[in-house]
């Protein structure tokens, strides 16, 4: 086969060597701008496990690679003057310039033509006169450009603004990030090194404080001097240098996350930074690069035809490359937030910037670093005020609002069980949050419970609104009272406009069949074509409502709840009021998020005036509409709840969505924990966090990296009521209560596990 290869970073000198490694036949020709050696970069991060899948490919140039490999194990912070080490992280790096000179000598021995100094612009003569075209030339590639409306690029520029220099100052003991305030802002440094004599140092800031500092009308020079100020203690008097002569002015760049729906067309694949781009903070991009090449070369010599080749390069690659790009979001985007972070204990900054990419669990860093996880579990102990045994995982830390003692901090999420007759809670509601509270959880939600009938979702669904709930949900409070350690929280709501509606087994959200009753809302706007237009209420309706939330609250005090919770979340009645895509008024309580958030925060006032003081009170929100900017945006939620905190509310539940059919929610692990990091750390809210979190790992995750206070597990404690005491087996943790009559069940638990263990399986 006729070859060429346009561009000759690792991507396209990698692909040249491994089709010549499968058959010396082919006639390849490699195209590049620059000279051998005049490639920008210092140096580039591998593990040993990307070399070992190399070494399979190509035993040569993989052992050419291991000879100038540095290894390093640690990972060093500075932050706030501190410096915290941990260890077992397990990299390796080599000069991006010494890996290309290796990968040419190689592509040389083997036959493969090396052009220099040649600037493709346009990719077509070469499909013209070659059999098979390799677009890899980068991030900015032509080839690429040339066929925008085949490959369909989707290309995602980033906020920060970083700089790729080096340094000589020894950065041999760990891959080390520096954070450093300035006069105009934060300026942070992802330090390795990769030679002897040489370290990477990437120096990297917001849009904002990069213009403060001016960086944009410097010259190179006087960039790379005022970065040697800002980092000047940790340089040990040496420079930094600049290799990027092919970049105008100072050379600093914004990230380019780009991502192509195609990555053929006829003759022509795209391999490298020209396919795909994952960003830098994850090191994963040359990784990406080498590994794409081996499987294109596979699939050229497996498949009978190219376009079966590119068929199956395609869809085996592309999912290793969301897989990677998803980390590499959430690392990126940690970084761009940073400064939400910069305020935390130095143990918790750490903690937040190793688990940032989501790729590294809690129990994945105990296995790395054993005594740094257990060090950072003792401090989030003692700052949970837990002094008795502080080698516990986070979720068994304890936590204070108010009066109100949680023994950890796991939360049975409300749950509506749809099982209650004219709004009584029955035996299934006792026999159900009874087991609930007896599973080790530090608090158990009883589900959404409505102040009138017509306030219901369904027929279902349980009341505060008749002496015989108050009956019943007394009943259950003093049985969790005097059996079990769990606190119990009520969450109190009006459904609105999603009222009326099926069990949550039938057709949820959908009208009933027969006998609905009228609903109202914010505005006149119905939840689906299918349901019915609620009215809007008018001030005397919201008086009203406004007196069955009091009547509620007061009924829920009676019963002896110790929490209360008021639902402004998914789409329900002061839900409605608070996004913009329901609320359409033009009064004082339509408009402007402070309008908008006037009748909700009028209820909490007056329900708080009845709660006993010395409990707390809870909000749910829905952070995020999901329908951008229409409606409430993840930033707006951080405002929402900014005014509930100054109203006193003392602590937000954070979920998302259910507020419109016309919602895009992105799904995925903990994919609401997001919008709770973003409250409590940018307003110093105490939050909850709720959706998709199912593991005790994630669990830990989120409470040690400060993203939430509590967490909310709902569908696991419908598939498990014992969900923490198991986790605390899986954990190995035996300072849980289980109830006495269970101990047996306990003993024999602990023992399977330990056997488990031992042979290696989970439990
Ligand atoms: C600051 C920074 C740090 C990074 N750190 C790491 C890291 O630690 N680990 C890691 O794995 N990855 C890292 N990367 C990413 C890594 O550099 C790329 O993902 C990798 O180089 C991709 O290889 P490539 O061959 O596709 O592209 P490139 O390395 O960009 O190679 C493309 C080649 O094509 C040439 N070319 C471009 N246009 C033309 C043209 N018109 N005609 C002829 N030739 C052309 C270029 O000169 C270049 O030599 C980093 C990237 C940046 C920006
Ligand atoms: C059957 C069921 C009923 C629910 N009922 C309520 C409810 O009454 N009030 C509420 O705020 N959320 C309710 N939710 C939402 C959950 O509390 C939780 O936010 C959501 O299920 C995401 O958490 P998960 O991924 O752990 O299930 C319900 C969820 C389920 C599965």
């Amino acid at each position: 086969m006729k070859v060429a290869v346009l561009g000759a970073g690792p991507a396209g000198l990698y692909f040249a060597i491994s089709m010549k490694r499968r058959n010396p036949a082919h006639e390849i020709t490699v195209f590049e701008r620059n000279r051998p050696d005049d490639t920008f970069g210092w140096g580039v991060v591998l593990s040993a496990e990307t070399l070992d899948n190399l070494a399979a490919n190509d035993a040569v140039s993989a052992a050419w690679i291991r000879e100038y490999f540095a290894y390093w194990d640690d990972i060093a912070v500075v932050h706030k003057g501190v410096r915290t080490v941990s260890t077992g992280h397990g990299f390796c790096g080599i000069g991006r310039k010494r890996l290309l000179l290796l990968l040419q000598r190689r592509a040389r021995d083997l036959g493969i033509e090396l052009v220099f100094e040649s600037e493709i612009a346009d990719p077509r003569p070469f499909m013209a006169s070659h059999d098979l075209v390799i677009g890899a030339d980068g991030l900015n590639s032509h080839s690429r450009a040339t066929f925008a409306e085949v490959f369909k690029p989707d290309i995602d520029v980033r906020k920060c603004k970083f700089v790729w220099l080096g340094t000589r100052q020894k950065f041999d003991d760990a891959f080390t990030f520096i954070f450093e305030e300035t006069e105009h802002g934060w300026v942070w440094a992802h330090a390795y090194q990769f030679e002897p004599e040489t370290a990477t140092f990437i120096v990297e800031c917001s849009e904002q404080t990069w213009a403060a500092w001016g960086f944009a009308d410097m010259t190179r020079e006087q960039s790379i001097a005022a970065c040697e100020r800002i980092f000047a203690r940790h340089l040990g008097g040496q420079r930094l240098m600049s290799n990027a002569g092919h970049l105008r002015g100072s050379a600093w760049i914004n990230f380019p996350r780009v991502l192509c729906e195609r990555w053929s067309h006829k003759n022509l694949a795209l391999l490298g930074d020209a396919s795909a781009s994952a960003h830098f903070s994850i090191g994963s991009g040359t990784k990406l690069a080498l590994e794409s090449a081996v499987a294109l070369a596979d699939y050229l010599h497996s498949e009978p035809n190219l376009e079966a080749a590119f068929d199956k390069y395609e869809s085996a690659r592309r999912t290793e490359v969301l897989r990677l790009q998803s980390a590499a979001r959430n690392s990126l985007e940690w970084f761009e937030d940073v400064e939400r972070y910069l305020d935390l204990d130095p143990v918790q900054f750490n903690y937040s910037l190793l688990t940032r990419s989501q790729r590294i669990s809690h129990e994945n860093l105990r296995l790395r670093d054993p005594e740094w996880l257990g060090g950072a579990e003792a401090w989030f102990q003692s700052r949970s005020g837990n002094t008795d045994n502080v080698r516990r995982a986070p979720m068994f830390a304890p936590f204070q609002l108010r009066d109100l003692k949680l023994k950890n901090r796991v939360v049975v999420s409300p749950m509506a069980q749809y099982k209650a007759v004219d709004g009584c809670p029955t035996d299934w509601h006792f026999a159900h949050y009874a087991e609930r509270a007896k599973g080790g959880a530090g608090l158990v939600y009883i589900e959404m419970t409505c102040v009138s009938p017509e306030g219901r979702i369904t027929p279902g669904c349980t009341g505060f609104y008749a002496p015989e709930h108050q009956i019943a949900w007394k009943r259950l409070v003093d049985f969790v009272h005097a059996e079990t350690e769990a606190k119990i929280c009520a969450q109190i709501g009006h459904s609105g406009a999603k009222g009326s509606t099926q069990l949550g087994w039938h057709q949820a959200d959908a009208p009933l069949p027969g006998g609905n009753w009228p609903v109202m809302a914010a505005s006149a706007v119905g939840w689906s074509p299918a349901n019915q237009v609620p009215r809007a209420m008018d001030r005397a309706d919201m008086a009203r409502v406004l007196g069955q939330f009091v009547t509620s609250a007061e009924m829920a005090a009676r019963c002896g709840f110790d929490m209360l919770e008021i639902h402004a979340a998914h789409g329900y009645l002061l839900s409605s009021f608070i996004t913009p895509l329901t609320n359409h008024r033009t009064d004082d309580y339509g408009g402007s998020l402070q309008n908008r958030l006037r009748y909700p925060l009028e209820v909490f006032h007056a329900v708080r005036a009845v709660w006993p003081a010395h409990k707390p009170i809870s909000m749910r929100i829905s952070a995020n509409d999901w329908v951008g900017e229409e409606g409430v945006t993840p930033a707006e939620s951080v405002e929402i709840a900014r005014l509930l905190q100054t109203a006193g509310v003392d602590i937000c539940d954070v979920s998302a969505g259910q507020t419109s059919i016309r919602a895009h929610p992105v799904y995925g692990r903990m994919f609401q924990t997001t919008f709770s990091d973003r409250i409590r750390n940018e307003t110093g809210m105490a939050t909850m966090a709720v959706g998709n979190i199912y593991e005790p790992d994630h669990v830990n995750s989120i409470l040690l990296a400060g993203r939430a206070d509590l967490v909310c597990l709902a569908r696991p404690h419908l598939a498990d009521p014992y969900w923490t005491l198991h986790a605390a087996v899986q954990l190995g943790d035996r300072d849980v209560k289980w109830p006495d009559p269970y101990l047996a069940g306990r003993d024999q638990l602990y023992r399977l596990a330990e056997r488990n263990a031992t042979m290696g399986l989970k439990v």
